[in-house]
């Protein structure tokens, strides 16, 4: 018999094996949900937490975030990958990767082909945040 699980309250066809990031990507495309540490050459470890997801058990209801690249999809389970909350989790986590990031963009040989820029575009960072008196001229200093 057909599994199915729910994204964004819409139905899909679960199939055996498949982890929620997996899941999603096949019905919404591989840059649906964003991931930092997920790379094809490696078994997913759940590290970065970027890729969270909420996961409930009936429409609407409690919600738990979820490493979405190293858990499975569970049968009838609704997943919502863009609640205010998630949306909140992911850049809290890209701010606090940034804060002990060389900021040197403009002269990184990476600079626009940086796959830590593009997740931080992508869920909204757009400035680092510094303690109170602070900024990143005191960080060099370190
Ligand atoms: S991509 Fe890093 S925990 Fe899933």
């Amino acid at each position: 018999m057909d599994k199915i699980a729910f994204i964004n309250d819409k139905s899909f066809l679960i199939r055996d094996g498949e982890t929620i990031l997996q899941f999603v990507r096949r019905n919404f495309g591989h840059d649906f949900v964003p991931t930092l540490c997920d790379a094809p050459n490696l078994d997913p470890f759940g590290a970065c937490r970027v890729c969270s997801v909420d996961v409930a058990l009936v429409q609407g209801g409690p919600a738990k975030a979820q490493a979405s690249c190293h858990t499975p999809v569970v049968a009838n389970s609704y997943i919502y990958t863009d609640s205010a909350r998630i949306k909140r989790l992911r850049k809290n986590i890209i701010e606090l990767v940034l804060t002990d990031h060389p900021l040197d963009c403009l002269t990184c040989e990476v600079n626009n082909n940086c796959e830590l820029q593009t997740v931080a575009a992508k869920v909204g960072v757009r400035d680092v945040r510094y303690p109170e008196g602070k900024n990143h001229l005191d960080r060099k200093k370190i």
